[in-house]
């Protein structure tokens, strides 16, 4: 059946909006509420074995598993090593044999990630797959599929295929640090409750859409940007900089909050927006540092944070959005949707063709 946009103005906005549902549908699948527990598909390989992640993906996928890094890390303490595709087929990696080599796609059919996909499966890799089309070649040929459940995604700049990959990666490291004896019954019942209440908060997210639509204004007319983010939200930063560069074409740039000081922070100034992912929590007073940095150079702040981080640093920022509190942990699954809508309405502004930005294409499957 054709996918009509209904309601909405562009099929972006529609799949931006649509992510409370799929998330949840996803999440569905993946974890058992009332056993309080991490749910996977049949594995047939020992887990515990597994003493390498080996992460290859493109684009925004690519994001998706640099956050994925920092749970397979914290949550199962198994070491990872995470590279975009196109490098990777192309570095000779060192790939020792018992090792998981996991695939993040869209649509199953990127011809790098195809290409890395095959080369560490004949090193002797276990191949596990998260992947939109379950039609897709990725899909059929892992070992471990990890369906994401977005449903189609026509928007060409990628969002809810985006969270439902971050939804089902959370549930694998958890379901990995379970089985490598890194979590206990309590944490595991602990993550588990934290990702169900991913999809109110995705909710809660969305209910800013009128204050960033006009935020956007702000954003509009500059010529660069910068997203600043620690942590897990720090692909996030990378994640809203590739966003807004696609469907606006301003160019943007991520970069790790900490790391600014040793570059970006010579092109701060009054002209140059900079964005702040930061929940509170353990890295919050880190990141405050640094928004000072910026504001003592004449930058101008949007402080993307929950009430308390507000509170405590949003005074002098140009704007702030406000998120619920949510683990700290789990925070890029939510933070994901101001980024995404600050990137959409400014793309409205400025008039862009949203859903079919110039140059890029849905879905690279040529080299
Ligand atoms: C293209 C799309 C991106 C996508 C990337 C990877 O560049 O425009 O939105 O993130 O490919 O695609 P995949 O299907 O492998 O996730």
């Amino acid at each position: 059946a054709e996918i009509e946009k209904g309601n909405y103005r562009h099929f972006m906005q529609k799949e931006i909006f649509e992510q409370p549902t799929v998330v949840a549908q996803t999440l569905r699948s993946y974890l058992r509420p009332v056993e309080q527990q991490v749910a996977l598909p049949q594995i047939d390989f020992d887990i515990s074995a597994i003493d390498r992640v080996t992460i290859v993906a493109c684009g925004t996928s690519y994001y998706a598993g640099l956050v994925a890094k920092y749970w397979f890390e914290r949550f199962a303490r198994v070491p990872v090593d995470i590279d975009y595709a196109s490098e990777f087929r192309y570095r000779d990696p060192v790939l020792q044999p018992g090792g998981l080599a996991l695939f993040i796609s869209q649509s199953g059919e990127t011809a790098d990630t195809l290409a890395a996909l095959r080369h560490c499966k004949a090193n002797g890799q276990t191949i596990a797959v998260v992947v939109n089309v379950p039609t897709s070649s990725m899909a059929r040929e892992a070992d471990l599929l990890l369906p994401t459940h977005a449903g189609p995604e026509i928007g060409v700049a990628s969002t809810k295929a985006f969270t439902c990959q971050l939804a089902v990666l959370a549930a694998l490291a958890a379901h990995f640090a379970v089985k490598k004896g890194q979590m206990s019954r309590e944490e595991e019942a602990a993550i588990v409750h934290h990702l169900m209440e991913v999809p109110a908060s995705l909710n809660e997210a969305l209910s800013h859409d009128a204050e960033i639509a006009a935020m956007a204004h702000l954003i509009a007319p500059a010529r660069d940007v910068l997203y600043l983010g620690r942590g897990p939200d720090y692909p996030l930063a990378l994640e809203g900089a590739l966003k807004l560069k696609e469907i606006s074409y301003i160019h943007a740039e991520g970069y790790a909050s900490g790391e600014m000081k040793h570059g970006p922070i010579a092109l701060i100034d009054e002209a140059v927006p900079v964005i702040v992912l930061a929940p509170s929590g353990p890295l919050f007073e880190k990141t405050v540092s640094n928004m000072e940095e910026v504001r003592a150079r004449g930058g101008k702040i949007v402080l993307i944070s929950d009430a308390e981080g507000l509170a405590e640093a949003g005074e002098g920022c140009m704007a702030t959005i406000e998120m619920p509190k949510v683990h700290p942990l789990i925070a890029p699954l939510v933070y994901a949707v101001p980024v995404q809508l600050l990137a959409y309405h400014t793309a409205c502004v400025k008039g862009t063709d949203v859903d079919q930005p110039r140059n890029l294409a849905k879905s690279v499957t040529v080299e």
